[in-house]
């Protein structure tokens, strides 16, 4: 993820566009080493992105998103792009007629029991996915996927790149939202395992690992 130095994601009113172009190829160069690329339903819904491999050679990852209630739009870009593979994994309380119009428009879809209202079970979502042949998986966020993956700890590593800017916003989206750790002896502990100033001399590039 790209966090700007105060620790946010995307603006108040949704802006994320926090890279520099040297992030932005290493971001594209680590997708196309990745079987997949996964993101949120509110990362599809606020940014529309392609999830494709463009600044850098390389072969497209699979794109997976997690939707639990199928909101994101058949318009997004995810879904209208066929440079790419789209695989969404949503939840039974998803409504039936928009997994049949997903299933028409190319898309696959992947129904798992619905966990606290629409909330796909992600140790199953991540099993499948094994199963298919996803090996390395990267996810891009949002804050809300990050945190459910980092308490249900199923993250190896934990990339970041700090952004020259400050954003602002009690309501700004961070890079794990969710409920939050309670007391420092719950807290996920980090190794730092690599960093790199951003060739653009204002950005730095760290790489962390769990403390298991
Ligand atoms: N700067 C960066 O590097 C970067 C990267 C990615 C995203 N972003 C920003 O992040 C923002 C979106 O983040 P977000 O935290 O609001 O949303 P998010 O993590 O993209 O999506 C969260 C949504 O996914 C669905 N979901 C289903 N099962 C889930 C589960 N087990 N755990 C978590 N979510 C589950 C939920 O919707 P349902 O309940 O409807 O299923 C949930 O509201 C955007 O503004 C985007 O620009 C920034």
């Amino acid at each position: 993820m790209t966090s700007s130095v105060d620790g946010k994601i995307a603006s108040v009113s949704g802006d994320s566009r926090l890279s520099c172009m040297y992030d932005l190829r290493r971001l594209h160069s680590l997708r196309a080493s990745c079987d997949a690329v996964m993101v949120g339903a509110n990362t599809v819904i606020r940014d529309d992105p392609l999830l494709t491999v463009r600044y850098v050679e390389g072969r497209n990852p699979l794109r997976v998103i997690i939707d639990g209630s199928l909101r994101i739009p058949t318009t997004s870009r995810i879904i209208t792009d066929k440079s790419a593979k789209t695989l969404i994994v949503t939840s039974t309380s998803a409504p039936a007629s928009k997994v049949t119009e997903l299933i028409r428009l190319g898309v696959e879809v992947i129904c798992l029991p619905a966990e606290e209202g629409s909330k796909v079970k992600l140790t199953e979502a991540l099993r499948i996915l094994w199963k298919k042949g996803v090996k390395r998986l990267l996810v891009e966020g949002g804050g809300n996927l990050i945190w459910s993956l980092v308490s249900e700890g199923l993250i190896d590593e934990f990339r970041i790149t700090l952004s020259p800017y400050i954003v602002g916003g009690a309501r700004a989206v961070t890079p794990v939202e969710g409920n939050g750790f309670t007391s420092k002896e719950t807290w996920l502990r980090l190794k730092l395992v690599n960093y790199m100033i951003c060739e653009c001399g204002n950005e730095i590039h760290a790489i962390y690992v769990p403390i298991k």
